[in-house]
């Protein structure tokens, strides 16, 4: 299968930067929304990106035109039926995800991919809602997805191997590391991952050690680049929460159970960076 066009649905952190690698990679790229003045940002912000990059003289001008030019915004789901392959990165919810997959459904050519940057939802599932399940797949990119070298190929029950083969070849010509995983709640990175950050906030909650001492202690003595509660702070502390009641309430057991104390802050509104404090402070 040739592809041409990607379309991306939803413009927010994740949409704007898959955008970007796609268009960089001189794909006819279509952005959509539900709004017009979420798709302004987005490209606001893209081309503020990209002139960063053109004054370290990391891109050149010309290249920072052709990405943007490669770039069409929409509102309208229907411009779907030009697309190839589309990669819907709206917001985590179901409800809103099925509406997208049961839209695109309806209007995507038969031979395009329909495919998801969900972090916790079943792809199973969201293939329910096609009459295209084998068609349908995850494709989990990681935050910055300019930056960032993995892309989690997710495989659904239903999705068959000719799909699986195209999404791998798709994310290694955007540049990035395909690997292959089976649907399970969590996918591999966050089902590692998130219980480690929660096993660090139980460990400051006990008393075990300081927040800055638990980050010291995987930094040095596991090698981790960043601490885990730094993490947390940086991944958002309502999204670990999130992703730890999916593991909990999916793979039913009770070694999943979120850390009380993440709980708490979480209630605080202490999520983390983007609200400049979590287990730490932060200016803003
Ligand atoms: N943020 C991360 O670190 C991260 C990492 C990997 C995967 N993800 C996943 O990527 C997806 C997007 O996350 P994000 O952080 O970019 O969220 P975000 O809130 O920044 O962006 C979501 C965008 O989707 C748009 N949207 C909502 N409903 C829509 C609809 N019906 N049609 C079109 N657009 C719609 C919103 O307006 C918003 O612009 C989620 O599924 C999330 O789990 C996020």
């Amino acid at each position: 299968m040739q592809v041409k066009t990607i379309m991306i649905v939803g413009a927010g952190q994740m949409g704007s930067g898959i955008a970007q690698v796609a268009a960089q990679a001189d794909f006819k790229v279509i952005l959509a929304d539900i709004n017009e003045q979420y798709l302004s940002r987005a490209l606001e912000g893209l081309k503020r990106q990209l002139e960063r990059n053109v004054e370290r003289g990391r891109l050149s001008a010309e290249a920072k035109e052709r990405i943007l030019a490669n770039i069409t915004p929409t509102i309208d789901l229907d411009v779907a039926a030009t697309a190839d392959f589309i990669i819907e990165a709206a917001t985590e919810n179901l409800e809103v995800k099925k509406g997208i997959f049961i839209e695109l459904d309806q209007v995507a050519p038969t031979h395009a991919i329909l495919a998801s940057n969900t972090s916790s939802i079943s792809i199973t599932k969201l293939a329910s809602y096609t009459k295209r399940p084998a068609s349908v797949i995850g494709m989990h990119f990681f935050n910055p997805v300019p930056l960032m070298q993995l892309v989690e190929v997710v495989k659904g029950l239903a999705t068959s191997n000719e799909v699986v083969k195209h999404t791998k070849q798709l994310a290694e010509i955007l540049g990035k590391t395909p690997v292959e995983i089976n649907d399970a709640p969590g996918f591999a990175v966050n089902r590692m991952l998130i219980p480690m950050i929660n096993e660090a906030v139980f460990c400051l909650m006990e008393g075990v050690a300081t927040a800055e001492a638990i980050d010291t202690t995987m930094r040095l003595g596991a090698n981790h680049p960043m601490g885990p509660l730094a993490l947390a702070d940086l991944v958002g502390l309502d999204v670990c929460l999130s992703i730890m009641e999916v593991l909990h309430r999916d793979l039913g057991d009770d070694k999943y159970r979120p850390c009380p104390l993440l709980r708490q802050m979480v209630a605080a509104g202490y999520l983390g960076r983007k609200v400049g404090r979590g287990f730490y402070t932060y200016d803003r």
